[in-house]
């Protein structure tokens, strides 16, 4: 596991959520005796504290309300309602948590699957919405690993108009972030750990294996 400190010295651009909760949390998802269930609520707790850290520089305004006391001008979120974006299928259990703290963001799907032999993104379905080009745009998939998929995803989203982008995982692999970076360096990249290496399948290591297959219990 790397610290921010190491990430910055290796020139690799992102932000690393050291938060205890956190921290604790990505451990027992990790435990291969974690039952679906567990890990899904895990990965939904979480989700909640990594929307909080992607969300801290949101555009503020104010507007005129009146509390029982007396009359404010009072902070709301600016602009054009945001849009997460999921990187289906695992994006959907890091999706749900997103929802829990923002009800009103728009929703978008991009169906990728990684081809097991060339590791390649193939893509199966894409729906997102409107005016991609007025929202922020938050994209998320519990893992980076070769980055194949969310480079895929990412350029989609730029072809329809998508301009001020940001990407959250729970996992990641040096080698992710690196290619990631090389292909979108105007889209930050936040995570809650970055892992050792990738192994001769493309998995992360140590990682907390196939992040869809444990959301949906399909192994
Ligand atoms: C997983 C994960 C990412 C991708 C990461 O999806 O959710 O989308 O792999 O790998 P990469 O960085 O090397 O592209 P998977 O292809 O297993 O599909 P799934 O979500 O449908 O299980
Ligand atoms: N996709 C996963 O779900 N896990 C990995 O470790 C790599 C890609």
């Amino acid at each position: 596991m790397h610290t921010q400190k190491q990430l910055d010295e290796k020139g690799l651009k992102v932000t690393l959520i050291e938060h205890p909760l956190v921290q604790h949390k990505l451990t027992l998802m990790r435990e291969k005796s974690q039952p679906v269930t567990a890990f899904r609520s895990l990965l939904r707790e979480i989700s909640w504290l990594l929307c909080f850290e992607v969300c801290r520089d949101l555009p503020l305004e104010t507007k005129p309300i009146e509390t029982p006391v007396e009359s404010m001008e009072a902070p709301v979120l600016s602009g054009k309602k945001l849009a997460f974006i999921s990187i289906l299928r695992a994006g959907n259990g890091l999706l749900d948590g997103m929802l829990d703290v923002i009800p009103s963001a728009r929703v978008g799907h991009v169906g990728l699957y990684r081809d097991p032999e060339t590791l390649q993104a193939v893509e199966y379905y894409y729906k997102v919405p409107h005016s991609m080009s007025k929202r922020l745009i938050v994209v998320v998939d519990p893992m980076l690993a070769t980055a194949n998929s969310t480079i895929a995803a990412v350029q989609k989203l730029k072809d329809d108009g998508a301009v001020d982008m940001r990407f959250v995982c729970l996992i990641s692999a040096p080698e992710g972030i690196a290619a990631f970076n090389k292909a979108h360096p105007d889209v930050p990249i936040v995570t809650a750990a970055v892992d050792s290496h990738l192994n001769d399948h493309g998995y992360i290591v140590p990682g907390l294996g196939d992040a869809g297959d444990r959301i949906f219990g399909t192994k």
